[in-house]
């Protein structure tokens, strides 16, 4: 056991003292004195049995009892925070209407279902506005007293998907010459259209006009994509679509300014003919 210095002894004593009231402790501390002082075993020993002396002697004395704390005064701020009314009664309308204009706005941030991008996204715009073609043909295709339905596949019967590309080009032709300059009375499209087979004739319905001095060559091919692509579902028309858009961008194809009203659907088919040799080629990737 380590020596205690003599001052921590005397500091001990006198705290029991202080605490006690009561000099008696004087015995324990005296031995403890002497612990400091002799450093023998046998003062050791002495040392070591003394405290368990002085805990009888202080056991008795009551613990002071701890001062209770005082709580700190509640700030201003806070007082005023409790006094006030939670939410304005005029606020409650508001707040009730608050789902519904969030339901709302999000519905504002949702994209329109029908919005095409590209080259049928030209088509788009030249269909239901620059040439107003869904004047007669409805926006959705489905055709009016003034003009026959396109959608659901009804076009493609008169101009069909042929991998040479030659249901397009009679479709472009169509729409540049309209029934005045395809000439009444003259056949125009698939020979395979109709029940009897005997395709369709200019006039059949009534009268369209023709297009070559109101489009531009790009206009005309859009729009006959876009009637393709979306009023009859043609995934091929998509291909070709974007395939335009890649070859006019990159030269590969230059399309004249506009196609003039003699033009014929094997010059339109020839001019096309990259597009069609690349499609052939995307579509015998896909299948192999
Ligand atoms: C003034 C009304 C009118 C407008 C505008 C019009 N068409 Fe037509 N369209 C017709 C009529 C009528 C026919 C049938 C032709 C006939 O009877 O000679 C027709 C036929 C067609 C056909 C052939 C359908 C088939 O199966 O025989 C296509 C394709 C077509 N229109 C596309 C268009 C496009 C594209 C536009 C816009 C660029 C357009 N039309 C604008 C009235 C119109």
């Amino acid at each position: 056991m380590a020596d205690i210095p003599d001052y921590l002894i005397e500091r001990s004593r006198e705290r029991r003292q202080l605490l006690t009231g009561d000099t008696s402790g004087d015995a324990g501390g005296g031995a403890g004195d002497a612990a400091g002082v002799a450093a023998t075993p046998a003062a050791a020993t002495a040392a070591a049995t003394a405290p368990a002396t002085a805990p009888a002697v202080l056991a008795p004395q009551p613990v002071p009892a701890p001062i209770p704390e005082v709580p700190p005064p509640t700030p201003p701020s806070v007082l005023a925070a409790l006094g006030r009314k939670r939410i304005p009664y005029w606020a409650m309308p508001v707040l009730l209407f608050l789902p519904i204009w969030a339901f709302l706005y999000v519905g504002t941030l949702e994209s329109p279902t029908r919005g095409e991008t590209g080259l049928i996204g030209n088509g788009e715009e030249v269909y239901t506005a620059t040439a107003a073609c869904s004047s007669c043909h409805a926006s959705d295709g489905a055709g009016t007293n003034s003009g026959p339905q396109l959608s659901g596949g009804e076009m493609l019967l008169t101009f069909p998907e042929t991998p040479d590309g030659l249901g397009l080009a009679q479709q472009i032709e169509w729409i540049v010459k309209g029934t005045n300059d395809t000439g009444v009375g003259r056949p125009y499209g698939a020979t395979s259209r109709g029940d009897a087979g005997e395709g369709r004739v200019a006039g059949w319905f009534g009268e369209m006009p023709g297009f070559s001095g109101d489009l531009t060559a790009r206009e005309v091919i859009s729009v006959s994509l876009y009637e393709r692509a979306v009023h009859n579902d043609s995934d091929t028309a998509r291909t070709v679509a974007a395939l335009v858009d890649e070859m006019t961008a990159s030269g590969d194809i230059v399309l004249p300014e506009s196609f003039p009203a003699d033009i014929t659907a094997e010059e339109i088919q020839a001019l096309l003919a990259p597009i069609f040799g690349a499609a052939a080629m995307e579509t015998e990737s896909a299948e192999s």
